[in-house]
């Protein structure tokens, strides 16, 4: 039986595809959720519209410090393990839900499969880059999403039987779920489009620490936004954290937030930066399929956009997805202010056509994955 894990709203897109394509191969397992998300937004919501089964387990965990957060995951997964003892426990992305359950499993000498292996940011800063590093290193089967990352691996002394190339769950997802996102009603009910016709909007999301903490960065890139929301509404569905600090900074009235997405009616407003709760997964889909430009701090996205062909501002000083850069459709600018305009207005004069669907980003990641492990275990 494998437990595959989930703690984080980025992680439920990833393990989506692999559930359904266990149930395909007969595979017994069971959903792990930590409980690292708790809101409806940030986690029933996405179960819901990714049709996945409700979690068997839920570690109930919830908000902490860095070290509380790992350590209560470790000791409530410890005993789950414990008492279910899984063959393989599955980890997808970075989150700390990640790092906490594979060294739980392997202290246990249960095998671990990461999925989305590899990637690096080559900067310790990010929580994310300790936990993808740590996790890669105790885990057994290392399932990447490009070349980069088989590279990075290497270096770091994993031996090539344990990496495997397989393509991108997270686009599996994307793949699946397109044709059902395009039905979704929310640009109707923001006003975003009227008989027929698509108004041009920017999407904006946020959420990392280094440009959410602090109130001169946080407030620096909305001044940037307040001045293009001048051309174009820019749609911010709003992270829990985010919203904490906008509060906090006395930097919410600078936005015109609605808590409910139907009263918003973006073709009526002054133009301006218009706030909303967090959003599903197909209502993001959709607001992201037919964006004019997206400005985000999201890795995930940034994968999301360069498939979908619509150009991408990350918010960030790196990006552990070169691949998004070289083949597809983002661009890194960092959160000063002044290079946030020169990008914003340099990328919507790019040409994008010549980018590349990067190799085995194709729907297909989750059952090569599938595969190797029946392989494996069976072998
Ligand atoms: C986490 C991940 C990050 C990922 C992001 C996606 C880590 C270290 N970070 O960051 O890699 O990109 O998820 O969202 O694992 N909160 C709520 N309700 C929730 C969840 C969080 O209000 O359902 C608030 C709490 O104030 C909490 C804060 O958000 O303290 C941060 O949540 P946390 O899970 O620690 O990190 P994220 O910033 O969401």
């Amino acid at each position: 039986m494998i437990f595959l894990v989930a703690g984080a709203r980025p992680n439920f897109m990833k393990i989506a595809p692999l559930a359904k394509e266990m149930d395909k191969a007969d595979l017994r397992y069971k959903i792990i959720h930590t409980g690292q998300h708790y809101d409806i937004q940030m986690s029933e919501a996405f179960f819901k519209d990714l049709d996945l089964p409700k979690p068997d387990i839920n570690l109930g965990v919830g908000s902490g410090s860095h070290a509380e957060q790992i350590g209560e995951v470790m000791i409530a997964f410890e005993k789950v393990c414990l008492e279910e003892k899984p063959d393989l426990v599955m980890v997808v992305g970075d989150v700390n839900s990640t790092i906490a359950c594979a060294l739980a499993a392997v202290k246990l000498l249960i095998p671990v499969a990461h999925i989305e292996a590899g990637l690096r940011s080559f900067d310790r800063t990010m929580p994310e880059e300790i936990n993808r590093l740590l996790t890669d290193q105790i885990s057994d089967y290392l399932f990447t999403t490009c070349e980069d990352a088989n590279i990075n691996l290497k270096n770091e002394g994993i031996p090539e039987s344990k990496i495997f190339f397989v393509g991108n769950v997270m686009i599996d997802t994307l793949m699946d779920q397109l044709e059902i996102a395009r039905t979704s009603d929310i640009l109707k009910r923001l006003g975003l489009e009227v008989e027929d016709r698509i108004m041009p909007y920017a999407l904006l999301t946020l959420h990392r620490p280094s440009n959410v903490d602090e109130p001169g960065i946080l407030g620096g890139i909305l001044n940037v936004l307040l001045d293009f929301s001048g051309q174009i509404p820019v749609i911010f569905p709003i992270h829990p954290r985010t919203l904490r600090r906008l509060r906090k900074f006395g930097l919410l009235q600078e936005i015109d937030y609605g808590e409910d997405a139907s009263s918003v009616r973006v073709a009526e407003k002054a133009r301006s930066i218009i706030g909303l709760p967090p959003l599903g997964y197909l209502d993001f889909l959709c607001l992201m399929a037919h964006a004019t430009v997206m400005l985000t701090d999201s890795g995930g996205i940034q994968e999301e956009t360069t498939i979908l062909g619509i150009p991408c501002l990350t918010l960030r000083n790196n990006t552990e997805r070169p691949i998004t850069v070289k083949e597809g459709t983002n661009v890194v600018v960092g959160n000063n202010p002044d290079i946030i305009r020169r990008g914003i207005h340099d990328i919507l004069g790019l040409n994008l056509s010549k980018k590349r669907t990067p190799k085995y980003w194709d729907g297909k990641a989750a059952e090569r994955i599938v595969k190797v492990l029946t392989q494996k275990m069976n072998g």
